[in-house]
């Protein structure tokens, strides 16, 4: 009998290190490369270049902003290539004839210059004869200054910007690496409970047969080692039966008032667009003013979404030849609307007027829509509903400095109740015609 147990027992350990070994061992060498690879990223570089004469860096700034940006970044390609690099890359004495006039340096056969035409299409660049040799070191220093990224003192908003997504990249995978950490864990401990739970049935089983092959037993011990679990007992308790009735109706009234809460509603409603326009690209990373593309939205009521005119400002020269792109082309050539999917939409009987928030109400576009300008899909971002609406007069005071429009209101209100601010609602901003018509 004891070498059964003894055996027994020894299969029992064996499957469980089996088990439960390679999955620790995953564990451990999954785990630290994730990591690593997470926090890569995120830290940014150290500023390269830089230092030297900050006058002569500003001034670069200046002129590099009048006279390049349309066409040249630092750190990404626009009409021309990234200027990153750029004094590694040339020396001065080439870079100096070179924009002063390109097209003779490319005419004299320079073997860099005339591949870099025809590697871009062969554009030319504008000449800058204005420009003195002093200023176009400026501009390289400048430049110089750029390439270290974010922590620069004078860094654009654009390279802020990539900064600030390179950093949620970073959180994210973090994120990422810990989830599939703590899966691990999960699996390993289940595998763990169930060798567990498999181990202490067979070793009471065990214990069992070695008691009952003993004679010297009473009659209770006998009935307690043959004594089963009752299951009807348990199915037949009132207590039991009443506290999973309450909490099944308390589930279905809760998932009930959910569902009819929730007709009608359509926030994060975040539609497949025509083409894959981002706002992240536009209105974060390259930092476009919203008013430029919804050109009505300090103007009027709606803010109008643009026309492929406006995409053409830029993309004649710009990415001409991403797929994408050649969509915007297609719709012009055709003479029809780009049909983009609407995202927002207010019921008829309600009217919303976007310059009395924007300008009026100063309120920022975020506020309503969300963080814009990182989404590559627009979703909604609030609920639209009438509460949205209302709780958001009822809480914001009412700009009223300077206007003297408000002024006897302002008093009217403050002598009947002055700890109260003047808020949009305390002007009639939650009677119902001023929204429903
Ligand atoms: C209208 C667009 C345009 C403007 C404005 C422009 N560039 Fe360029 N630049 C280009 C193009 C295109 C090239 C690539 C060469 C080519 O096709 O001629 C280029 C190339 C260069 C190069 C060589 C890059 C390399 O990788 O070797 C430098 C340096 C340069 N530009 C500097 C400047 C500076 C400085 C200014 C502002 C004073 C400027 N550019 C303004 C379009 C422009
Ligand atoms: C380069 C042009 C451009 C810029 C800049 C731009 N947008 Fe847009 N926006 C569009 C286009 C095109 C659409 C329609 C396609 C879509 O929904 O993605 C749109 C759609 C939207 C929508 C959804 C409209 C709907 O259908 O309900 C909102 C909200 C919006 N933009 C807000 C903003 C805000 C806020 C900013 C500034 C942070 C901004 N946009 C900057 C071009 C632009
Ligand atoms: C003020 C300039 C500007 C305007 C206006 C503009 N874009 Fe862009 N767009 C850019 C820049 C800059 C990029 C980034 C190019 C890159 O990644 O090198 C870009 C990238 C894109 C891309 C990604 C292309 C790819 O293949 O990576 C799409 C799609 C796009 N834009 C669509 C649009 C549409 C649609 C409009 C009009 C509603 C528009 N853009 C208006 C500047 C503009
Ligand atoms: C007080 C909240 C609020 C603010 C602030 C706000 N919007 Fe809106 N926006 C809305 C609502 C509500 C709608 C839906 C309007 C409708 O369906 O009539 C909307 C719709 C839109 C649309 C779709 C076209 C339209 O007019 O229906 C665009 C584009 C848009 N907003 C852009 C912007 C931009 C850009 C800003 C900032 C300059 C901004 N919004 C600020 C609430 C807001
Ligand atoms: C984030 C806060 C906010 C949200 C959300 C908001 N509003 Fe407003 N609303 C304001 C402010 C602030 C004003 C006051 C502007 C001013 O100074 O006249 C205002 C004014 C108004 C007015 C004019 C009131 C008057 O007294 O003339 C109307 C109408 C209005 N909002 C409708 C809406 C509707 C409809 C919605 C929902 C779809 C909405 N608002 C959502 C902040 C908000
Ligand atoms: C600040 C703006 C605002 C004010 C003030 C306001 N509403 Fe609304 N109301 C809305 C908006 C926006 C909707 C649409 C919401 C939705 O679709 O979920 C709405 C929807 C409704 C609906 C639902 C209609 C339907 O078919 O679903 C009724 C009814 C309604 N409002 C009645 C009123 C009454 C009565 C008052 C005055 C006590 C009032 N509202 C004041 C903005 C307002």
């Amino acid at each position: 009998m004891n070498s059964f147990i003894f055996r027994t027992t020894t299969w029992v350990l064996g499957l469980f290190l089996a088990l439960a070994g390679p999955a620790l061992a995953q564990s451990d060498a999954t785990a630290p490369p994730k990591q690593s690879t997470a926090t890569a990223p995120g830290t940014a570089p150290a500023a390269a270049g830089g230092g030297g004469d900050q006058a002569g860096i500003a001034a670069g700034d200046a002129l590099f902003k009048a006279n390049c940006t349309q066409c040249h970044a630092v750190n990404e390609k626009v009409v021309g290539p990234a200027l990153g690099g750029i004094s590694k890359r040339r020396s001065i004495s080439w870079i100096i004839p070179w924009i002063h006039n390109s097209a003779k340096v490319i005419a004299s056969g320079d073997d860099y210059a005339v591949k870099l035409y025809n590697d871009n299409g062969k554009q030319q660049m504008p000449a800058f004869p204005q420009l003195s040799d002093t200023d176009i070191k400026n501009i390289v220093a400048w430049i110089g200054s750029q390439e270290g990224g974010a922590t620069a003192a004078t860094a654009g908003a654009t390279v802020q910007n990539a900064g600030a997504a390179d950093g949620q990249a970073a959180s994210g995978d973090a994120g990422a690496a810990a989830g599939g950490y703590t899966d691990i864990l999960l699996i390993v401990l289940v595998v763990v409970l169930i060798v567990l739970v498999v181990t202490l049935a067979i070793i009471a089983n065990l214990m069992k047969d070695v008691l009952q092959g003993r004679k010297d037993l009473d009659g209770r011990d006998v009935e307690t080692l043959n004594q089963r679990f009752d299951w009807s007992g348990l199915y037949r308790s009132p207590v039991l039966r009443g506290i999973v009735g309450v909490v099944f109706a308390l589930v279905l009234l809760y998932e009930g008032v959910q569902s009819v809460m929730a007709v009608g509603l359509t926030q994060g409603y975040q539609p497949t667009q025509p083409i894959a326009f981002s706002h992240k690209i536009h209105a974060g990373e390259n930092n476009i003013n919203c008013a430029y593309c919804h050109t009505s939205v300090y103007k009027g009521k709606s803010a109008n979404i643009p026309s492929a005119n406006i995409c053409m400002n830029c993309h004649s020269q710009i990415k001409t030849e991403s797929p994408e792109i050649k969509k915007i082309y297609r719709a012009i050539e055709r003479k029809q609307p780009i049909q983009w999917v609407r995202v927002h939409n207010l019921p008829d009987l309600a009217y919303f007027n976007h310059s009395q928030h924007t300008v009026v109400g100063n309120i920022q576009c975020q506020t309503c829509h969300g963080p814009i300008q990182n989404m590559e899909v627009v979703y909604q971002y609030s609920a639209l509903t009438m509460g949205w609406c209302i709780n958001c007069h009822r809480e914001t005071p009412l700009n009223t400095k300077g206007n003297a429009y408000y002024d006897a209101l302002v008093k009217l209100h403050d002598k009947s109740n002055s700890a109260v601010p003047f808020t949009v609602s305390s002007n009639g901003g939650t009677e119902c015609a001023k929204c429903h018509y």
